[in-house]
């Protein structure tokens, strides 16, 4: 079965109705990045963080999975298919998708401060001060925060030197490490962009850009990929 990895970022979920980041309405044109999604934000100012994730949660419990994420699913029917998200959502996962990596880790878990390997799923949109790790130490949001390493960065470079076809979905490329997995896919496979938005592309080989949103763009490409292979 042919390899199809797909990286996803926060377009593919905005027709869920989950905001993205830099777009004009996106969450860091509301809240500053320092404030909320960094190690030093939690040192400074736990509740603060912990009630922005709080926040994101709650509407992700409202939220439900769109056509781009059911029509990635459907694509399992005849390739091997391997997302890489940069999203802190589970859409892919309730879409049915059943490989997924997060690279930014998981809005509906807590980790322990004091052991990364301690991660317990959160029951209910809120997390508190207050709330332990078996060893006693304060839970915090399971979330790669800006300056902290990307744990799963070197496996999803692995998968990304073994794709047939790259797919990149709403995402705008600008936070590495994520951002430099375009660099392991090989020259010579097919690439498709999915983006309302214009983006850099050239110098990509290869590269189909359509040019619309995930919920139209992702659908029609999936229908073209299954076609291909009757
Ligand atoms: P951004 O907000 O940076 O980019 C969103 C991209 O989605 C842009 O290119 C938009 O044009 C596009 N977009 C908007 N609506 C869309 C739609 N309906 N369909 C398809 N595309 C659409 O989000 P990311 O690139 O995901 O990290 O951001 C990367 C990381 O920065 C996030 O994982 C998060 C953030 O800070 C952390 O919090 C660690």
């Amino acid at each position: 079965m042919k390899k199809i990895v797909v990286l996803t970022g926060a377009g593919v979920s905005q027709e869920s109705g989950i905001r993205t980041f830099r777009d004009s309405d996106g969450l860091w044109e509301e809240y500053r990045i320092e404030d909320v999604a960094t190690y030093e934000a939690w040192e400074n100012d736990p509740q603060l963080v912990l009630e922005f994730y709080n926040q994101r949660r709650k509407q992700l419990l409202e939220a439900k999975p769109n056509l781009a994420h059911y029509a990635l699913v459907e694509l399992e029917k005849k390739y091997d298919v391997q997302i890489i998200t940069q999203n802190v959502d589970d859409l892919h996962e309730r879409a049915g998708s059943k490989k997924v990596l997060h690279l930014h880790g998981e809005l509906k878990k807590s980790r322990s401060s004091i052991d990364d390997s301690i991660i317990y799923p959160i029951d209910g949109w809120e997390l508190k001060l207050g709330d332990l790790c078996e060893k006693g130490s304060q839970l915090r949001p399971h979330i790669v925060w800006f300056g902290e390493a990307v744990p799963l960065i070197e496996l999803a470079a692995r998968l990304t030197e073994q794709a047939d076809i790259f797919i990149v979905i709403g995402t705008s490329l600008n936070v590495y490490p994520a951002a430099g997995l375009v660099h392991y896919i090989k020259p010579v496979i097919k690439k498709y962009l999915i983006d309302p938005n214009d983006c850099k592309t050239d110098g990509i080989e290869n590269l189909t850009f359509i040019k619309e949103k995930a919920g139209v763009g992702v659908p029609a490409l999936v229908d073209q990929l299954l076609k291909e292979k009757e």
